[in-house]
C-alpha cells in the first residue's frame, strides 16, 4: 500500500512537472481590411481565435507577416493570392521565429485558395518540425479547411499533426459568444 502511495505521488510530481516544462506557441497569419461577407474589419477572423487559443492554453502568439502587406481590398487581394498560388511563390515574411523550444504548435491561417497562404509556406519551410506536436486551426468562408491537411503533411516532416479545425470567417468576427465555446470544446477535446 505504501508503495503504491509513493508511486502515485512520484506519478503525480512529474506529470505537472511536464506540463510546467511543455511550452506551446501559436502561430498566425491573418488579414484584417476588407473581406469577404464581412465588410472591413480592424481584426482578422482568425486572429481573433487565435488570441483565444493563446489566452486559453498559455501560449506564446507569433504573428507571420507578409514583407509586402496584401492589398486591402478584397478583390484585388484575390487576385494577388491566386497569382501567387500560381507561381508557387514564397513571399518573404518580415521577421522569423525560432520554434526549437516549442513542444506544441497551434498552426492558424484563412483558406486561401483551398490552401494555406503562400507567405505561410515561406515560413513553415524554414523551420525543422521533426517530433513537434501540431494543432491546426483556419477559418474559410465554406470550403472548410480545403487541401490544407495534406500541404501541413507534406511541409510538416515528422510533426505530430492533428486534424484542422475549421470555423466560418463571419461567425469568429460576428458571433464571438459562439465562437468561443467552439473553441473550449475544441481545446477540451484536445485535453486543455
Ligand atoms: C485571398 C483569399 C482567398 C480565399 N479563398 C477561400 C477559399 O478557398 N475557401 C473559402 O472558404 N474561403 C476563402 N476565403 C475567405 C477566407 O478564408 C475567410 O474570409 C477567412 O475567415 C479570412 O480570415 P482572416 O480574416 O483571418 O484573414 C478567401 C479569402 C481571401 C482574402
Amino acid at each position: 500500500m505504501r508503495n503504491l502511495v509513493l508511486s502515485l505521488m512520484v506519478l503525480l510530481f512529474s506529470c505537472s512537472a511536464c506540463a510546467a516544462n511543455a511550452k506551446s506557441l501559436v502561430i498566425i497569419f491573418s488579414r484584417a481590411d476588407e473581406n469577404y461577407t464581412v465588410g472591413y474589419i480592424e481584426k482578422g477572423n482568425t486572429m481573433i481565435l487565435a488570441e483565444m487559443i493563446a489566452e486559453k492554453t498559455n501560449s506564446e502568439l507569433f504573428e507571420v507577416k507578409p514583407a509586402k502587406k496584401y492589398p486591402a481590398d478584397y478583390d484585388t487581394c484575390i487576385d494577388v493570392a491566386k497569382r501567387e498560388q500560381n507561381q508557387n511563390a514564397r513571399p518573404a515574411i518580415l521577421e522569423d521565429k525560432d520554434i526549437s523550444e516549442y513542444d506544441t504548435i497551434f498552426f492558424g491561417y484563412p483558406v486561401w485558395w483551398g490552401d494555406i497562404p503562400m507567405c505561410m509556406y515561406t515560413f513553415v519551410e524554414g523551420h525543422d518540425w521533426n517530433g513537434k506536436k501540431v494543432i491546426p486551426f483556419c477559418t474559410h468562408e465554406g470550403s472548410g479547411s480545403g487541401r490544407t491537411d495534406g500541404t501541413l503533411k507534406k511541409l510538416m516532416a515528422g510533426a505530430n499533426i492533428e486534424r484542422t479545425f475549421a470555423m466560418a470567417g463571419h461567425t469568429a468576427q460576428n458571433n464571438r459568444t459562439s465562437a468561443e465555446k467552439e473553441i473550449d470544446t475544441w481545446l477540451k477535446k484536445l485535453g486543455y
